[in-house]
């Protein structure tokens, strides 16, 4: 059982109801945040608070709750559910209006929904042996730097992973690595751990920037720019990660082996800073 929020109320997530007229059912128009929390601590809560800011102003839709407020729904769905490590989600559409119509109505009360899941780590052996990945073109939008629901293009380029047996796409725009399906892409070349910069091709992810900042602060070489798909499929390492994978080594890109078909020492280095990280800082509410 799972107690969620909706508009004011908290509830079983089955007694959940939303009217068709809603806008995120009808249109996507909504923004959504997915937060962790490691011992009942909100990880990187401003920072996610202010993505789901950016992603509501581009979309030109009120953010219906103040920071504060948000803080405290936030904390009441953790408190209300069982387990010490969740996946929270946070979901805001438009609301539900009463015609269809494809331009923003006018007067229209925001949905707010927020619901809570176990946050299941990757295994001990996917860590330990990496997991596999296929690539693709990547045909999304140009607004990728945006959170929203109308994610219909990354569940197709997902389930090209799914039925392949593979966890993650690997998406390549115009010669360039842009991200994964649900995830960011990091690549290791001789020794030198490289990123996409933030644009408005790829979600400015939350676990990028931790990363970044561990490789930075503890002497990883590490460069932010624009990466070519022949780097990646030369790479000794490829990494995804994201809110609920952290960090994970791919170690098979279109069935065929990223450098020695093994984690490399960069991912291993990262695997443990991260895992201090967290039992050190995150789980103690930093
Ligand atoms: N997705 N890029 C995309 C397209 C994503 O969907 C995600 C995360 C990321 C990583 O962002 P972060 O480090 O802030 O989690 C990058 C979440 C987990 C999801 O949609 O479930």
């Amino acid at each position: 059982m799972s107690v969620c929020y909706l508009n004011g109320d908290w509830l079983e997530l089955s007694e959940a109801r939303v009217s068709p007229m809603d806008r995120g059912f009808l249109f996507g128009d909504g923004a959504y945040e997915v937060l962790p929390a490691y011992s009942g601590k909100l990880f990187r809560l401003d920072e996610h608070l202010r993505r789901l800011e950016q992603t509501l102003s581009s979309m030109g839709l009120p953010n219906p709750m103040s920071r504060d407020e948000w803080r405290q729904t936030l904390r009441g769905i953790v408190e209300r559910n069982p387990w010490p490590d969740q996946s929270i989600y946070l979901q805001v559409t438009r609301g539900v209006a009463e015609v269809r119509t494809h331009a923003y109505p006018a007067e229209v009360t925001p949905t707010v929904f927020l619901m809570s899941e176990a946050l299941v780590m990757p295994s001990d052996e996917m860590r330990a042996a990496g997991v596999a990945a296929v690539s693709s073109a990547d045909f999304r939008w140009l607004r990728c730097d945006l959170k929203t629901v109308s994610l219909l293009a990354n569940c197709m380029l997902k389930q090209l992973a799914a039925e392949k047996g593979c966890m993650e796409t690997v998406l390549f725009r115009d010669g360039f690595l842009t991200e994964g399906a649900a995830s960011s892409i990091f690549v290791v070349h001789d020794g030198v751990l490289h990123v996409p910069p933030k644009s408005h091709l790829m979600l400015p992810g939350i676990t990028y920037d931790v990363v970044l900042e561990l490789a930075r602060d503890r002497g990883m070489p590490c460069q932010v720019r624009e990466v070519l798909e022949e780097e990646v499929r030369s790479a000794d390492e490829l990494w995804m990660t994201s809110s609920t994978k952290e960090v994970l080594p791919i170690t098979r890109l279109d069935d065929r082996a990223v450098g020695k078909g093994k984690p490399g020492p960069m991912a291993e280095q990262m695997l443990e800073w991260y895992q201090d990280y967290k039992n050190q800082v995150m789980r103690r509410g930093g």
